[in-house]
């Protein structure tokens, strides 16, 4: 190989490496010829976009510790890193198709799992949950009580978004950057299967009965129903304007009450909305005429694209982002329309926004990425109540209807080490805590009865801390590799007041 490589650079005219060449010959068999993934990840531009800040020719030249990815530094010179970290950069030749066929090809299920006829552990099992450690690809199952981990069970590679649970609770999916779905069952502790619904994958959520998992794909431009029962495709659907114009799918979102999936499009200004029930519609289409039943399309049109959404609780109502990151628009589900605007500058992170009770009024609060401030505001005239001002710009919110108060990372800056604890009710900071010096300390959630709050330190030898959400005392420390996000089956299959969804 290094002769080869020699030959070629001798040759002069072709003195520049030949980023597509390297890769077919080193690279390819474990990350596939198309870039599309194998025993690696996809090594294309839509996922190498979320390495946050680690170097990729770095990667390449030094590997990964404890990983199959192997160190090329003796192997390229630094010039054929570069060339080949360009060719992983730039975008696909063409969106690879990715329909029933081939999705349906690449579904595995579990050979020896078999359902069991109850738990295999003893627990309360509304109090399970879930911590994704991203460090190395892993879920632990925490016993909720005691913080006893029953299981840890490995990933596909990368997990994005939050993990959906049955209304059950008794099964969860887990949906990888990648685009793999995995259904695990926590009775059995053990996968039932995967099956890979996109080539590049945002999130997934669950139809209010249960029957349905929908997958919200960047590439390629689809939405994928799975049956929830046993992965195979329900739906795929294209994801096309009014216009004509194609467009990824920034995020799909369960609306319990309305028995539908909602979608954020990041390329068109339109919102959709698809029934998950067999009396859904029948929707208006001027392009398509009528739909109806299960899977029905309605479209929302808006003026320019949304993304990032709260819902108020009773889905009546959300709010998304504009482009700028400068406005929060209110658009009413039932009539379809904008209703409102809010200034809401420094890019608010509306999917982390949570809802509670004050003094008689619903309020929501949402964080904003690029400015040290939380907005609180009044969901009935979109007044905005307060704004408090942080130690930086923050990630994650959370609360639980049993607590008097809004947990609040501050994911970014200097002071991403501190945790700000405020009083629903004067919406003033009660207690900045400070676990862990110079780490960072993020994403917060609650067990079943709102006794404890669980607290990431956000590091590859990271940890959750468990609180007594009262006290605010730390009670326990719990070893996790990059503990994302957790995720207590009672709090979120009940859409409990204060989780963000
Ligand atoms: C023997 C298999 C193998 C070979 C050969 C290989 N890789 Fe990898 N690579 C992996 C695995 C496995 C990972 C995931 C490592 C982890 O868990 O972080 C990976 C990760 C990566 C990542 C990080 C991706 C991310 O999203 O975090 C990059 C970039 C990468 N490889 C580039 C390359 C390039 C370029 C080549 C060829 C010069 C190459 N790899 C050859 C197996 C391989």
């Amino acid at each position: 190989m290094a002769g080869m490589f020699g030959l070629v650079a001798a040759s002069g005219a072709w003195a520049d490496p030949d980023g597509a060449g390297i890769y077919m010959d080193l690279c390819a068999s474990c990350h596939g010829e198309a870039r599309l993934g194998g025993i690696g990840p996809a090594l294309i531009p839509e996922a190498l976009g979320r390495l946050r800040g680690e170097s990729l020719s770095g990667i390449i030249a030094n590997g990964r510790v404890a990983t199959q990815m192997p160190a090329f530094a003796t192997t390229l010179s630094a010039e054929e890193v570069e060339a080949v970290a360009a060719y992983v950069s730039s975008p696909l030749a063409h969106i690879p198709d990715w329909g029933v066929a081939e999705i349906e090809a690449s579904r595995v299920m579990t050979e020896n799992y078999l359902p069991v006829q109850k738990p295999v552990f003893e627990a309360d099992l509304m109090n399970i949950t879930l911590v994704v450690e991203t460090g190395d690809h892993h879920v632990s199952v925490l016993n909720g009580d005691t913080f006893e981990v029953l299981d840890r069970f490995a990933t596909p590679f990368a997990v994005h978004g939050g993990p959906k649970f049955s209304p059950d609770g008794r099964y969860v999916f887990v949906m990888s950057r990648d685009g793999w779905v995995q259904k695990y069952d926590i009775w059995a502790l053990k996968e039932v299967g995967r099956i890979r619904a996109g080539v590049n994958s945002r999130n997934i959520a669950m139809s209010e009965d249960g029957r349905w998992l929908a997958v919200a794909n960047y590439l390629p431009h689809t939405l994928t129903i799975l049956s929830t029962e046993d992965l195979h495709v329900a739906s795929v659907r294209e994801i096309v304007a009014q216009d004509g114009q194609s467009s990824r799918v920034s995020a799909v979102y369960q609306a319990p009450q309305r028995r539908s999936f909602i979608l954020a499009l990041k390329d068109a200004p339109e919102i959709w909305e698809i029934g998950t029930s067999d009396d859904a519609g029948p929707f208006a289409d001027a392009k398509t005429g009528e739909e109806k039943g299960v899977f029905a399309r309605r479209r929302i049109v808006v003026d320019e694209p949304l993304d990032d959404f709260f819902f108020t609780p009773d889905y009546g109502k959300l709010i998304g982002a504009s482009r700028a990151g400068d406005r929060g628009v209110v658009v009413d589900l039932d009539a379809g329309k904008e209703i409102a605007e809010l200034p809401l500058p420094g890019m608010p992170h509306l999917g982390s926004g949570i809802s509670w009770q004050r003094a008689g009024h619903d309020v929501m609060a949402t964080p904003h990425l690029k400015e040290g401030k939380l907005s609180v505001i009044d969901t009935k005239d979109w007044s905005i109540v307060k704004v408090i001002e942080t130690l930086g710009p923050g990630f994650f919110l959370r609360s639980h209807e049993n607590s008097k108060y809004v947990w609040a990372d501050v994911f970014f800056g200097p002071n991403k080490d501190k945790m700000h604890v405020i009083d629903k009710e004067t919406l003033e900071i009660v207690k900045t805590l400070d676990p862990a010096p110079g780490k960072t300390v993020a994403h917060i959630e609650f067990t079943k009865t709102g006794k404890y709050a669980l607290v990431s330190i956000w590091e590859d030898d990271g940890a959750v801390i468990v609180y007594d959400a009262e006290t605010l005392e730390e009670v326990k420390r719990l070893p996790m590799r990059k503990p994302s996000g957790k995720y207590n089956v009672w709090n979120k299959i009940t859409f409990s007041d204060g989780t963000s969804h």
